[in-house]
């Protein structure tokens, strides 16, 4: 008998419209021990099927279903997805730009709940954040290393571990020969090469989400004439490129180490004489003379800041406060380009915070993650990124 979780009445069928979350609040009764190796037979109250999906026996969110069938997904389901998602990404046509470095498995949205792969040229970084995904890491990564010619890091980020309860293993790093302590991840983007620290990092080592955003901001800063100001810079990413595209730039972040990787890719890149770079807090006064403006472009790409609802009020003050900061710095027919990795900040909430500035700000594009980034439908917890592009029409 496989293990069995049997909804609430009130929770009538959980349609594919709701979503492949199954809170524990939703569950009635479970027959067999909740085992996160397991998949569990989901359904209704009188014992329909609805699903199947991967168990988190400590986490809130208990169930995440893999299909919607009454049929028990085959054995080999989880190497059928994982081929699958790269095949996907074989298909964007991303290695023609040439880029490589790129999200080859992106949990929901390739169907394998709690499993990130980044793949950074041979390099892949894998980052578990499910309890059911770190009880299968072991067959994850022997599909993957026959496939994957260079390091292969897995990691598990302390919060997330703690949330599903499972033991977050050691970082565990394999290659033939094994990467050195300082080993650095290389990639391409857009042909342009840059470097990431690997594990432990922020992330897998870089934000591959706003690739495509970085080359359209370029664009639009060349367009403009620039200057461009990069706040929460990273490995130099908005302020690389471009500089790239001939534009003057400044990047700033709160992290020393960033910034040392940052300053390496303009060098890597031969923008240095373009760029400059700053450490400092983008919630802060920012009132170095370097910072005071006006700039063709600045944008704003803070770190995740509200992580549940409760959070909004804080987070969207502080991001008004921020932004308000900011615009003064904006030149005329510039844009402030507004970002947010938080899924509890809608892109209704990145209106409102402009809409409060003075001057009259219009919004221009609304951007979101690349295709490497896909989303399963009606996941709406997998909708995180925003970039919002807002251009000063006129002055306060
Ligand atoms: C979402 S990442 C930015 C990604 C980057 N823009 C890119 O395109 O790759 C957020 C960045 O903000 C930095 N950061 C976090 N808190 C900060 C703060 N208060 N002030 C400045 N930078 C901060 C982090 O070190 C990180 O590099």
């Amino acid at each position: 008998m496989p293990l069995r979780i049997e909804l609430r009445r009130d929770q009538g069928r959980h349609t594919v419209t709701e979503g492949p979350w199954i809170r524990r609040r939703q569950i009635a009764k479970t027959w067999g021990p909740p085992d996160p190796a397991a998949l569990a037979l989901v359904t209704d109250h009188r014992g329909e099927a609805i699903g199947w999906g991967l168990v988190s026996p400590e986490s809130e969110i208990a169930v995440r279903l893999v299909n919607y069938s009454s049929e028990a997904p085959p054995d080999d389901w989880l190497g059928r997805r994982l081929a699958a998602a790269l095949e996907a990404r074989d298909s964007l046509g991303l290695a023609a730009q040439p880029t490589t470095g790129l999200r080859e498995v992106n949990s929901e949205g390739d169907g394998v709940p709690g499993l990130v792969i980044d793949r950074y040229g041979d390099d892949r970084v894998l980052q578990i954040t499910t309890a059911a995904i770190a009880a299968r890491a072991p067959q994850i990564v022997a599909w993957l290393r026959p496939r994957a010619r260079g390091a292969l890091y897995v990691t598990a980020p302390t919060s997330a571990a703690e949330r599903e309860g499972f033991a977050p293993e050691p970082l565990i790093q394999l290659g033939d020969p094994p990467p050195a302590a300082d080993h650095r991840l290389s990639f391409l983007e857009h042909g342009l090469p840059f470097q990431a620290p690997a594990p432990p990092s922020q992330k897998t080592g870089a934000y591959f989400d706003q690739r495509e955003n970085r080359r359209t901001i370029a664009q639009l800063a060349a367009a403009h004439g620039g200057p461009l100001l990069d706040l929460g810079t990273h490995l130099g990413g908005f302020a690389v490129h471009a500089a790239r595209a001939g534009v003057t730039a400044i990047g700033l972040d709160q992290s020393a180490k960033a910034l040392d990787f940052a300053r390496g890719n303009a060098a890597r890149c031969g923008v240095s004489e373009r760029l400059t770079f700053a450490q400092g807090d983008l919630f802060g006064p920012l009132d170095q003379p370097e910072l005071a403006g006006p700039f063709g472009v600045i944008v704003v790409d803070p770190p995740k800041i509200a992580s549940s609802a409760r959070d909004l009020p804080r987070a969207t003050r502080a991001l008004a406060a921020c932004l308000s900061n900011l615009a003064p710095r904006v030149a005329p027919r510039g844009y402030l380009v507004v970002c947010s990795c938080s899924h509890h900040i809608s892109g209704a909430h990145l209106d409102a915070a402009v809409a409060g500035l003075r001057g009259r700000w219009t919004r221009t594009l609304a951007l979101g993650p690349g295709p490497d980034h896909p989303v399963a439908p009606c996941h709406v917890q997998g909708e995180y990124l925003r970039v919002h592009v807002y251009q000063a029409r006129e002055a306060a």
